[in-house]
Formats: C-alpha cells, sequence, structure tokens
C-alpha cells in the first residue's frame, strides 16, 4: 500500500505510486482555485480525461516541460501530437493497459469532451487505475450518474474521487447516489467551489455520505493529500 492521492483544486488530481507521479485533468493557469503553478507541478505520466479547458489546459505546456508521457483517447492524443506533444499513449473508454505505475483503465463518462479550439475530443472518460500494489481507484471525471457504476464498484475500489458541484456533473445527490452504487472504501469530493455555479457544501455532503453509507469520506483542501 501507499498510494497517495493529492487534489490541486477543481479537477486536477495527482496520483503517485510505486515511485511515479501521475497528473489528472492539470488545470493550474486560470484556475482560481489551483494550489500550484503549471510551471512546478512534477509529472511522469499525465492523463486527459476529456477535451474541455478546465482539464486541458496545461497538459501540453506540461508535457513539454516535464517530459511526461501523456494518456488520453486515441482523438485527444491525435490532437495533443498535433500541439507538439512527443509523448503520448491512446487508449479508449474500456481498454485497460498496463503502464509502469498500475494497469490504468478508462470508463464511461457522460460528459461532452470537445476541445478548446472546437476540435472533436472523442468520448468523455473516467479513469480506474489498478495500482501494482492491487489498491484501485476510480476517478469518475466529469460525469453524471450512470448505472455503470455499478459495475465499476464490483472492482472492489478502495478510493473514488467523484465531481459534487452539480450543474456541468454530478451534484451532491447524485454523488452520495453513486457512492452507494460504487461502495468504495473512501471517497473524495471534487469539481466544486472553483466558481458561483458550482458552489457546494463539501463537509454537509461528506456526513451525508458517513451517515447513509460506510464509506468513509475525506475533504480535502486544495493542495492536500490523502495517502491509503
Ligand atoms: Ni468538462
Ligand atoms: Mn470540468
Amino acid at each position: 500500500m501507499g498510494l497517495k492521492y493529492i487534489w490541486y483544486g477543481h479537477g486536477t488530481s495527482g496520483l503517485e505510486t510505486g515511485g511515479y507521479k501521475v497528473l489528472i485533468d492539470p488545470y493550474f493557469t486560470d484556475n482560481p482555485a489551483a494550489s500550484a503553478h503549471a510551471d512546478e507541478v512534477e509529472a511522469d505520466f499525465i492523463v486527459v480525461s476529456h477535451g474541455h479547458g478546465d482539464h486541458i489546459a496545461d497538459a501540453v505546456a506540461i508535457a513539454g516541460r516535464t517530459g511526461a508521457l501523456v494518456i488520453s483517447n486515441f482523438e485527444i492524443v491525435n490532437w495533443l501530437t498535433a500541439q507538439g506533444v512527443e509523448k503520448t499513449h491512446p487508449q479508449h473508454i474500456g481498454g485497460g493497459f498496463k503502464h509502469p505505475f498500475g494497469y490504468l483503465k478508462l470508463t464511461q463518462a457522460l460528459h461532452g469532451s470537445g476541445l478548446p479550439d472546437g476540435s472533436y475530443g472523442g468520448n468523455p472518460a473516467g479513469i480506474l487505475l489498478t495500482t501494482n500494489a492491487g489498491e484501485k481507484v476510480y476517478l469518475a471525471c466529469d460525469t453524471g450518474l450512470f448505472p455503470g457504476m455499478t459495475l465499476i464498484g464490483e472492482e472492489g475500489i478502495d478510493l473514488a474521487v467523484l465531481p459534487i458541484g452539480d450543474n456541468f456533473t454530478m451534484g451532491p445527490d447524485d454523488a452520495l447516489r453513486a457512492v452507494k452504487m460504487i461502495q468504495p472504501k473512501h471517497v473524495i469530493p471534487v469539481h466544486y467551489n472553483t466558481w458561483p455555479p458550482i458552489e457546494q457544501d463539501p463537509h454537509a455532503w461528506a456526513a451525508r455520505v458517513e451517515a447513509e453509507t460506510s464509506t468513509q469520506a475525506h475533504v480535502l483542501k486544495p493542495g492536500e493529500s490523502f495517502s491509503l
């Protein structure tokens, strides 16, 4: 065990496992909730869940500075390659691949994926990582509630990272239903309080989770981390 999850604010996360740093949905510049700068964050790998600017904005710059390999869907990888990103690995929904840091599978997400310049970004995804030590982490990324979360839960999830902001993604009520479907050991809420339309009380949500499920809810401030 020893997986470390870092919340950088909004939908931007980091995972540290087996000595590797995996950065997910890098959005620092112009992110009102960001806890770090794009020019200082470290990454060996970058995963992009979908094409929206609040998830991909700093991917090209950070990949260029760090030399990180970028993992995303086929369409986004093609777009990143055209932007000058040199090291990429395309996957697609339902497909997993054994990377050095673990087995990463892209899952269904109910959302959009248009890229910042209007290019087609394929279908949005969630991320299911099985580390080399066997821990399972599910980042739903931007999504509405969908029945397949029950299937994801059947994998035995140690940590789920779920959006609770409402408006663009699941809100608190549906995110609570998601916890009941996934039944993770631990859950962390994200994608809230960045802007007024997604203002939520994460502590109230965490209290509901712990009252109605056996999952432990952890509310982080941007920049804080949680370790399994
Ligand atoms: Ni989005
Ligand atoms: Mn988003």
